[in-house]
Protein backbone atom coordinates (compact mmCIF):
# COMPACT_ATOMS: atom_id res chain seq x y z
CA UNK A 1 0.00 0.00 0.00
CA UNK A 2 1.24 3.36 -1.02
CA UNK A 3 2.56 5.24 2.63
CA UNK A 4 0.54 8.51 3.24
CA UNK A 5 2.04 12.14 2.48
CA UNK A 6 3.45 14.05 5.53
CA UNK A 7 0.41 16.14 7.24
CA UNK A 8 3.23 19.02 7.17
CA UNK A 9 7.06 19.03 5.77
CA UNK A 10 9.90 19.84 7.80
CA UNK A 11 11.89 22.95 8.37
CA UNK A 12 14.97 21.22 8.93
CA UNK A 13 18.01 21.63 6.21
CA UNK A 14 15.00 23.65 4.25
CA UNK A 15 16.36 27.24 3.06
CA UNK A 16 14.41 30.65 3.02
CA UNK A 17 15.38 33.44 1.04
CA UNK A 18 13.49 36.79 3.37
CA UNK A 19 13.53 39.63 1.88
CA UNK A 20 13.69 42.90 4.33
CA UNK A 21 14.33 40.94 7.72
CA UNK A 22 15.75 44.06 9.38
CA UNK A 23 12.49 45.82 10.81
CA UNK A 24 8.26 45.10 11.50
CA UNK A 25 7.05 42.04 9.56
CA UNK A 26 10.27 40.53 8.40
CA UNK A 27 11.83 40.86 11.66
CA UNK A 28 8.87 39.06 13.24
CA UNK A 29 9.12 36.17 10.41
CA UNK A 30 12.58 35.72 10.45
CA UNK A 31 12.53 35.13 14.56
CA UNK A 32 9.54 32.65 13.86
CA UNK A 33 11.28 30.96 10.88
CA UNK A 34 14.13 30.37 12.82
CA UNK A 35 12.65 29.06 15.75
CA UNK A 36 10.96 26.71 13.39
CA UNK A 37 14.48 25.30 12.29
CA UNK A 38 14.63 27.00 8.94
CA UNK A 39 18.02 28.37 7.51
CA UNK A 40 17.91 31.74 6.65
CA UNK A 41 19.06 33.48 3.65
CA UNK A 42 18.11 37.37 4.64
CA UNK A 43 18.40 39.74 2.20
CA UNK A 44 18.54 43.38 3.50
CA UNK A 45 20.03 46.96 3.08
CA UNK A 46 21.35 47.11 6.49
CA UNK A 47 23.54 43.67 7.12
CA UNK A 48 24.40 45.16 10.51
CA UNK A 49 20.78 45.53 11.55
CA UNK A 50 20.11 42.11 10.21
CA UNK A 51 22.71 41.00 12.22
CA UNK A 52 21.57 42.20 15.72
CA UNK A 53 18.58 40.11 15.38
CA UNK A 54 19.84 37.17 17.06
CA UNK A 55 19.32 34.63 14.84
CA UNK A 56 21.31 31.23 14.90
CA UNK A 57 24.71 31.95 12.89
CA UNK A 58 24.95 28.41 11.72
CA UNK A 59 21.52 28.97 10.16
CA UNK A 60 21.44 32.24 8.40
CA UNK A 61 23.08 34.16 5.84
CA UNK A 62 23.18 38.47 5.18
CA UNK A 63 22.94 39.14 1.81
CA UNK A 64 23.19 42.81 0.20
CA UNK A 65 19.06 43.86 -1.31
CA UNK A 66 18.17 46.52 -2.32
CA UNK A 67 14.84 46.30 -3.94
CA UNK A 68 15.98 49.73 -6.20
CA UNK A 69 19.12 48.06 -7.53
CA UNK A 70 18.11 45.21 -10.14
CA UNK A 71 21.07 43.56 -10.24
CA UNK A 72 21.26 42.87 -6.31
CA UNK A 73 18.41 40.58 -6.72
CA UNK A 74 19.81 37.68 -8.36
CA UNK A 75 23.20 38.44 -6.91
CA UNK A 76 21.80 37.41 -3.19
CA UNK A 77 19.46 34.61 -4.91
CA UNK A 78 22.76 33.17 -6.37
CA UNK A 79 25.19 34.11 -3.17
CA UNK A 80 22.44 32.14 -1.16
CA UNK A 81 22.43 28.84 -3.49
CA UNK A 82 25.83 29.04 -3.04
CA UNK A 83 26.10 29.56 0.64
CA UNK A 84 23.61 26.59 1.78
CA UNK A 85 23.48 24.14 -1.79
CA UNK A 86 19.67 24.73 -2.06
CA UNK A 87 16.65 27.40 -2.10
CA UNK A 88 13.50 26.14 -0.85
CA UNK A 89 11.38 29.45 -0.44
CA UNK A 90 11.60 32.77 -1.33
CA UNK A 91 9.42 35.38 1.12
CA UNK A 92 8.45 38.64 -0.70
CA UNK A 93 8.23 40.89 2.45
CA UNK A 94 9.99 44.39 1.20
CA UNK A 95 7.22 46.73 0.58
CA UNK A 96 7.13 50.88 1.51
CA UNK A 97 3.62 52.83 1.80
CA UNK A 98 3.66 56.22 0.29
CA UNK A 99 0.05 57.94 0.00
CA UNK A 100 -0.89 58.64 -3.41
CA UNK A 101 -4.46 59.16 -3.87
CA UNK A 102 -6.10 61.48 -6.66
CA UNK A 103 -5.24 64.47 -4.81
CA UNK A 104 -2.24 63.79 -2.91
CA UNK A 105 1.16 62.54 -3.74
CA UNK A 106 4.03 62.13 -6.65
CA UNK A 107 4.84 60.26 -9.28
CA UNK A 108 8.00 59.59 -8.07
CA UNK A 109 6.43 58.00 -5.08
CA UNK A 110 3.94 55.69 -7.34
CA UNK A 111 7.09 55.08 -8.81
CA UNK A 112 9.09 53.76 -5.82
CA UNK A 113 6.45 51.58 -4.56
CA UNK A 114 6.22 49.63 -8.24
CA UNK A 115 9.97 49.51 -7.95
CA UNK A 116 9.93 48.07 -4.30
CA UNK A 117 6.69 46.43 -3.99
CA UNK A 118 5.98 44.88 -7.65
CA UNK A 119 9.17 44.95 -10.01
CA UNK A 120 11.88 43.59 -6.90
CA UNK A 121 9.54 40.57 -6.04
CA UNK A 122 8.74 39.43 -9.80
CA UNK A 123 12.71 39.60 -10.70
CA UNK A 124 13.33 37.85 -7.34
CA UNK A 125 10.80 35.54 -8.65
CA UNK A 126 12.55 34.95 -11.31
CA UNK A 127 16.16 33.85 -10.02
CA UNK A 128 14.40 31.68 -7.14
CA UNK A 129 11.84 30.01 -9.51
CA UNK A 130 15.04 27.04 -11.33
CA UNK A 131 15.74 26.75 -7.01
CA UNK A 132 12.42 26.26 -6.07
CA UNK A 133 11.64 23.80 -8.92
CA UNK A 134 14.96 21.49 -8.07
CA UNK A 135 13.04 20.92 -4.83
CA UNK A 136 10.08 19.39 -5.66
CA UNK A 137 8.28 21.40 -2.46
CA UNK A 138 9.07 24.92 -4.01
CA UNK A 139 7.38 27.42 -1.72
CA UNK A 140 6.89 31.58 -2.70
CA UNK A 141 4.86 33.69 -0.14
CA UNK A 142 4.22 37.16 -1.30
CA UNK A 143 3.17 39.55 1.68
CA UNK A 144 0.62 41.67 -0.62
CA UNK A 145 -2.32 43.13 1.53
CA UNK A 146 -6.11 43.38 1.95
CA UNK A 147 -5.41 46.59 -0.12
CA UNK A 148 -4.05 43.89 -2.89
CA UNK A 149 -8.05 42.73 -2.80
CA UNK A 150 -10.15 45.73 -3.05
CA UNK A 151 -10.34 49.40 -2.57
CA UNK A 152 -12.20 50.28 0.74
CA UNK A 153 -12.24 53.77 0.24
CA UNK A 154 -10.26 56.52 -1.85
CA UNK A 155 -8.76 58.13 1.14
CA UNK A 156 -6.44 54.87 1.46
CA UNK A 157 -3.38 54.97 -0.49
CA UNK A 158 -4.50 54.11 -4.28
CA UNK A 159 -1.08 53.81 -5.72
CA UNK A 160 -0.53 51.27 -3.02
CA UNK A 161 -3.17 49.04 -3.12
CA UNK A 162 -2.48 49.12 -7.24
CA UNK A 163 0.80 47.75 -6.52
CA UNK A 164 -0.55 45.45 -4.11
CA UNK A 165 -3.15 44.08 -6.52
CA UNK A 166 -0.53 43.87 -8.85
CA UNK A 167 1.46 41.53 -6.79
CA UNK A 168 -1.71 39.45 -6.23
CA UNK A 169 -1.39 38.89 -9.89
CA UNK A 170 1.91 37.67 -9.76
CA UNK A 171 1.68 35.37 -7.02
CA UNK A 172 -1.29 33.70 -9.10
CA UNK A 173 1.50 33.61 -12.05
CA UNK A 174 3.97 32.29 -10.11
CA UNK A 175 1.98 29.57 -8.97
CA UNK A 176 0.42 28.74 -12.73
CA UNK A 177 4.77 28.56 -13.84
CA UNK A 178 5.67 26.74 -10.83
CA UNK A 179 3.16 24.08 -10.29
CA UNK A 180 4.42 21.46 -12.29
CA UNK A 181 7.14 21.59 -10.41
CA UNK A 182 5.58 21.42 -6.72
CA UNK A 183 6.48 24.91 -6.07
CA UNK A 184 3.64 26.76 -4.48
CA UNK A 185 2.44 30.12 -4.61
CA UNK A 186 0.76 32.61 -1.91
CA UNK A 187 -0.39 35.74 -1.70
CA UNK A 188 -0.65 36.60 1.93
CA UNK A 189 -2.75 39.90 2.41
CA UNK A 190 -2.95 41.07 5.90
CA UNK A 191 -5.11 44.26 7.16
CA UNK A 192 -3.43 46.09 9.27
CA UNK A 193 0.02 45.50 10.92
CA UNK A 194 1.23 47.08 14.31
CA UNK A 195 4.41 47.89 12.48
CA UNK A 196 6.57 51.46 11.59
CA UNK A 197 4.44 51.51 8.31
CA UNK A 198 1.48 52.79 9.29
CA UNK A 199 2.84 55.86 11.65
CA UNK A 200 0.82 58.83 10.80
CA UNK A 201 -1.66 57.36 8.25
CA UNK A 202 -5.52 58.34 8.39
CA UNK A 203 -8.17 55.97 8.63
CA UNK A 204 -6.27 52.88 9.63
CA UNK A 205 -7.54 50.03 12.09
CA UNK A 206 -6.07 51.77 15.61
CA UNK A 207 -3.18 49.97 17.42
CA UNK A 208 -4.88 47.45 19.72
CA UNK A 209 -7.36 46.27 16.61
CA UNK A 210 -4.21 45.91 14.92
CA UNK A 211 -2.34 42.26 13.93
CA UNK A 212 0.16 41.54 15.67
CA UNK A 213 3.68 40.96 13.33
CA UNK A 214 4.29 37.70 14.89
CA UNK A 215 0.62 36.24 14.26
CA UNK A 216 0.93 37.05 10.57
CA UNK A 217 4.70 35.57 10.87
CA UNK A 218 2.79 32.08 12.55
CA UNK A 219 0.76 32.07 9.08
CA UNK A 220 4.08 32.54 7.09
CA UNK A 221 5.52 29.67 8.78
CA UNK A 222 2.29 27.54 8.26
CA UNK A 223 2.69 28.11 4.89
CA UNK A 224 5.68 26.97 4.77
CA UNK A 225 5.67 23.90 6.09
CA UNK A 226 2.00 23.09 4.25
CA UNK A 227 2.36 20.01 1.78
CA UNK A 228 2.14 20.30 -2.42
CA UNK A 229 -1.59 18.52 -1.87
CA UNK A 230 -2.65 21.80 0.39
CA UNK A 231 -2.47 25.29 -1.52
CA UNK A 232 -3.69 28.44 -0.39
CA UNK A 233 -3.17 30.45 -3.52
CA UNK A 234 -4.73 33.66 -1.27
CA UNK A 235 -5.27 34.02 2.17
CA UNK A 236 -7.07 37.25 3.39
CA UNK A 237 -6.09 37.92 7.31
CA UNK A 238 -8.74 40.97 8.11
CA UNK A 239 -8.58 42.93 11.63
CA UNK A 240 -12.27 44.90 10.80
CA UNK A 241 -15.66 43.12 9.49
CA UNK A 242 -15.78 44.54 5.73
CA UNK A 243 -18.35 42.89 3.54
CA UNK A 244 -16.22 40.32 1.46
CA UNK A 245 -13.48 39.96 3.40
N1 LIG B 1 2.04 47.20 8.30
C1 LIG B 1 0.90 46.87 7.72
O1 LIG B 1 -0.18 47.27 8.15
C2 LIG B 1 0.89 45.97 6.52
C3 LIG B 1 -0.34 45.41 6.13
C4 LIG B 1 -0.37 44.56 5.02
C5 LIG B 1 0.79 44.28 4.34
N2 LIG B 1 1.96 44.86 4.74
C6 LIG B 1 3.16 44.53 3.96
O2 LIG B 1 4.04 43.82 4.81
C7 LIG B 1 5.38 44.02 4.36
C8 LIG B 1 6.25 44.43 5.54
O3 LIG B 1 5.77 45.69 6.01
P1 LIG B 1 6.07 46.26 7.47
O4 LIG B 1 4.77 46.66 8.04
O5 LIG B 1 6.95 45.35 8.22
O6 LIG B 1 6.83 47.60 7.06
P2 LIG B 1 8.14 48.29 7.67
O7 LIG B 1 8.19 48.11 9.14
O8 LIG B 1 8.12 49.66 7.10
O9 LIG B 1 9.33 47.43 7.02
C9 LIG B 1 9.55 47.44 5.65
C10 LIG B 1 10.71 46.55 5.31
O10 LIG B 1 10.93 46.64 3.88
C11 LIG B 1 12.31 46.95 3.66
N3 LIG B 1 12.52 47.77 2.48
C12 LIG B 1 11.95 48.97 2.19
N4 LIG B 1 12.47 49.46 1.03
C13 LIG B 1 13.39 48.56 0.61
C14 LIG B 1 14.27 48.48 -0.50
N5 LIG B 1 14.36 49.48 -1.41
N6 LIG B 1 15.06 47.39 -0.63
C15 LIG B 1 15.02 46.39 0.28
N7 LIG B 1 14.24 46.41 1.36
C16 LIG B 1 13.42 47.48 1.53
C17 LIG B 1 12.73 47.72 4.91
O11 LIG B 1 14.14 47.68 5.02
P3 LIG B 1 14.99 48.87 5.75
O12 LIG B 1 15.00 48.51 7.21
O13 LIG B 1 16.34 48.78 5.11
O14 LIG B 1 14.29 50.15 5.46
C18 LIG B 1 11.99 46.95 6.00
O15 LIG B 1 12.72 45.84 6.39
C19 LIG B 1 5.31 45.05 3.24
O16 LIG B 1 5.31 44.43 1.99
C20 LIG B 1 3.96 45.72 3.49
O17 LIG B 1 3.42 46.30 2.31
C21 LIG B 1 2.04 45.67 5.82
Amino acid sequence: MASKPAATIGARGRVVALSGATRGLGAAIARRLAADGFTLALGVREPRAAAKLGLPRTRTSIHAFDALDPDSASRWIAEAVKRHGRLDALVNNAGILRRVTFEEGSEADLDAMWAVNVKAPFRLIRAALPHLRRTGTGRIVNIASTDGKRIRDTSVSIGYAMTKHALVALSQAAKLAGWPDGVRATALCPGAIDTGMLAGLPGITPGPGRLRPETVAEIVSLLLRLPNTATIAELVVNTRQEHSY
